[in-house]
């Protein structure tokens, strides 16, 4: 227990003597501190500066000019600060700082509502870890009905800042391990597992610097939120049982989303590196680095019946994609149950593809569907204004010599896909393929129908 004192300036007119009071009996836990933000010398020495500090872009105050607040570091993998973290972040709330330390480790063991934020920033250079009490987090998460998914906590208001050299850590493998032989769009399975970074009903949220590691699931999902920014992320999923790989890892996904920022990241897991998911518009991703990974996609969208989905404006400059299933793909449902909606205005420029399965894919026809079916239920999401500009490097060769698939709906429209400056060689042998259908129209280079692949 502390008392804290404040000096308060007269607040009526005719108070001439300055009082001290307690304004509060306040609770600080064991281990944590509060320090207030002094006027710098500077401002001191210049007093007309003082009156126009700096700002950073959302119009907040900067780290300097912020309160700053503390906590204890956790002793060992079970000792759980959640609770003192909590406390850190209400105190920090509106124009405050909390920061977790270099070389301490936070532990979190409590799922965490934190949807009352509104202008914090949290500077992260220590590391913040999830216990792996499965039980515990099986029954205590927060829970999405898109795709069944469940999270340690949720990041929502406005104005968040998480930035550091610091690490979250999702503590994954016992969640994989658990996992192991199930499979997330199996209709029975309840083995749920819960994603590492989420926000919900949020604006102005920007994570820098960070490393993500470890998540049981996806890596970071954005659900009903505006303006996000990822800037200079590691983002990996390693497993230690071979017997037990990540799954279902995602780098981002996103779901009802206007404007979302990838910039100077590397994604090292073995599923989707970027994934727009239904209603995610205003998307920019530059230099982006992805091993391992199903890739740079858009979609899916369309997948509940009578749900209208749509994905918008959407730019993605110098991408590597190495070792992964696919590279830039666009995927929409087909099918007896499948809902409706549009792609549009997508541009993939200056991607570098290497030693993967599908370097280019368009799918109207998803998800395992045969040409029977999708040409008896063929897709109503339209796709309009897709670009394709400079990809270049090579296949795994997995599928022969074709290095792009391109299969438009024969049921909805499909226009403007255009392909240029596409240099993408195949190990199986040269000329490379590039597989087109009847419904796709001009694109821009030669390509095939699936029918004439002998290899
Ligand atoms: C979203 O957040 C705002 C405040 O930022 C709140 O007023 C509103 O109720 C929240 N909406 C939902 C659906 O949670
Ligand atoms: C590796 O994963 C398998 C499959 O889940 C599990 O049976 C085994 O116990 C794990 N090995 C170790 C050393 O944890
Ligand atoms: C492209 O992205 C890579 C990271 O993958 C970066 O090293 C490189 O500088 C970027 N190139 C340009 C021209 O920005
Ligand atoms: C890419 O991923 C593979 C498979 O996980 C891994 O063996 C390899 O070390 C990774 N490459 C880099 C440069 O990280
Ligand atoms: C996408 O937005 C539309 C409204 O434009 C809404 O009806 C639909 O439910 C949203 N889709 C998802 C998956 O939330
Ligand atoms: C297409 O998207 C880009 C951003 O990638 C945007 O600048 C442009 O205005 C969009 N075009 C249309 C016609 O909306
Ligand atoms: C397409 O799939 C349907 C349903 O799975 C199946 O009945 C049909 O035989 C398949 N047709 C071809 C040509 O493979
Ligand atoms: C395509 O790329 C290969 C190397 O990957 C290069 O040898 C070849 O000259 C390129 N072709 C064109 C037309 O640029």
């Amino acid at each position: 227990m502390k008392f804290i004192f404040l000096s308060l300036v007269p607040l009526l007119s005719g108070l001439t003597s300055t009082t001290a009071i307690a304004v509060e009996n306040e609770y600080v836990p064991a281990g944590a501190s509060i320090t207030v933000a002094r006027p710098s010398l500077f401002s001191r020495l210049h007093s007309s500066d003082a009156n126009k500090k700096k700002k950073d872009n959302w119009g907040n105050a900067v780290e300097r000019d912020r309160k700053k607040i503390t906590i204890r570091s956790s002793k060992h993998d079970r000792d759980d600060i959640s609770d003192d973290f909590l406390w850190a972040l209400k105190k920090a709330n509106h124009g405050g700082l909390v920061h977790l330390e270099k070389r301490k480790k936070y532990v979190i063991g409590k799922k965490l509502d934190l949807t009352f934020l509104k202008d914090v920033y949290v500077r992260l250079d220590g590391e913040l870890k999830f216990t792996n009490d499965i039980e515990y987090w099986q029954a205590n998460n927060f829970y999405y009905d898109f795709q069944k998914s469940i999270t340690f906590w949720v990041w929502g208001g406005k104005d968040i800042k998480i930035y550091g050299s610091g690490i979250i850590n999702g503590n994954g493998q016992a969640w994989w391990d658990g996992f192991s032989g199930a499979s997330i769009l199996d209709p029975n399975n309840e083995y749920y597992r819960p994603i590492l970074f989420l926000t919900d009903n949020a604006t102005n949220i920007e994570v820098k610097g960070l490393h993500l590691k470890d998540s049981p699931c996806w890596t970071t999902f954005f659900v009903r939120t505006k303006n996000i920014i990822f800037d200079d992320i590691y983002i990996d999923a390693v497993s230690t049982n071979v017997s037990s790989l990540p799954k279902n890892t995602d780098g981002f996904d996103s779901l009802n989303v206007d404007g979302v920022t990838v910039t100077n990241t590397r994604v090292n897991v073995g599923d989707d590196c970027f994934s727009a998911k239904p209603n995610t518009t205003n998307i920019f991703l530059k230099n982006l680095w992805c091993n391992g990974t199903h890739g740079v996609s858009m979609g899916s969208v369309g997948q509940y019946s009578g749900v209208k989905d749509y994905i918008s404006n959407a730019w993605i400059e110098n991408v590597t994609l190495i070792n992964g299933e696919n590279g830039a793909r666009l995927k929409a449902w087909a099918g007896p149950s499948a809902g409706y909606g549009f792609m549009d205005n997508i541009t993939y420029k200056d991607i570098f593809i290497e030693n993967t399965d599908n370097p280019i894919v368009l799918d109207q026809c998803y998800f395992n569907i045969n040409e029977t079916i999708c040409a008896a239920y063929p897709s109503k999401v339209d796709i309009t204004n897709v670009n394709f500009l400079n990809i270049r490097g090579s296949s795994s060769g997995k599928e022969g010599r074709v290095v792009a698939d391109l299969t438009c709906s024969p049921g909805s429209t499909c226009s403007g896909i255009h392909l240029e400056d596409i240099n993408i060689t195949s190990p199986a042998g040269s000329p490379s393929l590039i597989v087109c259908d009847d419904a796709v129209g001009d694109i821009g280079v030669a390509c095939i129908p699936r029918s004439e692949v002998k290899d």
